[in-house]
């Protein structure tokens, strides 16, 4: 057990690890190393009991044999509270007491009680959202990440970010340099708009058929309809290019709104606040939501599906 070699012990319970870690810490006092200068860790206290009263019992059966160990013995019986063991987190506090300046904490830090945790946590996501809302004002990427995920989002993620701290930067930042350099908010409005802009399109029947499938009577439905008319052919080429973004998150909002429910599903019949009367025809006004008057659409032939021809 030669202690200027470098050992990885690794073997199943019972087999004698704590043995060899014993042996190293009493040969490295044989070869006259302080005990302060000696660094033995482990993970529960009860560990490092054991293992202080084992190096301990070591040194004292050794002193019955050979008079050198008898000597040690003698002058380190009277300093035996320098051999210490320490669990990882006893070791990491005394570091940080230490060089408080250098670790970047303050010096009169104090280890939070389990009970404390979870209102320290709420704390830090309330202090972290405070700021980044400010950011938001300045910062477009900021804002444009709040309009993405909703605050309720933000706030999960982020919690989640310091639950997983320790490997979290890591992983965020391969994520991050993955992504997309140049998206910009003006980018992302003008790929959303000619997404959804897309799929309108592309209905049986285009835009206007479905459209005027809807409630068309409802002055909320109005809106909408208004709403997406902008969207999918804007007024000047100008918008097309950089639509304005709250007018567009106000606009796509309002037609999550109209298909999806609040769990974000889609709907299987139109919101509550269009009753059936608001149709344009009776006959669809029994159709009760996009998706079925959409399905029924797809399954009818042109000449029968209106009831203008
Ligand atoms: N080389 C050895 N010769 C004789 N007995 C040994 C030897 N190595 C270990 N032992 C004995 O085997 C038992 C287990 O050893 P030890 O506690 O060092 O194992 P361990 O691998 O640390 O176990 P655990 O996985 O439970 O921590 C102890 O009673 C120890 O005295
Ligand atoms: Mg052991």
């Amino acid at each position: 057990m030669d202690p200027t070699q470098n050992v990885v012990l690794e073997a199943s319970a019972g087999t004698g690890k704590t043995r060899v870690l014993v042996d190293r810490y009493v040969n490295l006092l044989r070869a006259g190393v302080d005990p302060r200068n000696i660094l033995a860790m482990t993970f529960t206290r009860k560990a490092a009991a054991e293992m202080r009263e084992r190096i301990v019992r070591a040194l004292r059966e050794a002193a019955e044999r050979t008079p050198e160990d008898a000597a040690r013995w003698r002058q380190l019986r009277d300093r035996l509270n320098e051999i210490a063991i320490s669990t990882i987190d006893a070791f990491c506090l005394t570091l940080l007491r230490e060089f408080p300046l250098e670790a970047d904490v303050d010096p009169a830090f104090d280890v939070a009680d389990e009970t404390e945790v979870p209102r320290l946590v709420e704390e830090s996501l309330d202090q972290a959202l405070r700021s980044c809302r400010a950011l938001a004002r300045e910062r477009e990427e900021i804002a444009l990440l709040f309009a993405q995920l909703g605050e309720a989002r933000l706030r999960a993620g982020l919690a989640a970010l310091l639950e997983r701290r320790v490997v979290a930067s890591a992983v965020l930042r391969r994520v991050t340099t993955a992504g997309p350099r140049d998206l910009t908010l003006v980018q992302a409005c003008r790929r959303g708009r000619e997404r959804i802009a897309g799929a309108l399109e592309a209905l049986p029947g285009g835009l206007d058929a479905f459209l005027g499938d809807g409630p068309v009577h409802h002055p909320r439905y109005q809106v909408l309809a208004s709403d997406i008319r902008r969207l999918v052919r804007p007024a000047s080429g100008e918008d097309a290019a950089a639509p304005d973004a709250s007018a567009l998150k106000g606009a796509i909002d309002r037609l999550r709104a109209y298909f999806f429910t609040k769990a974000g599903t889609p709907r299987k019949r139109a919101p509550n606040e269009y009753p059936a009367g608001f149709h344009a025809d009776r006959r669809r006004a029994r159709a009760t939501g996009p998706s079925r008057s959409a399905r029924r659409r797809r399954s009818t032939t042109p000449s029968c599906r209106s009831g203008a021809t």
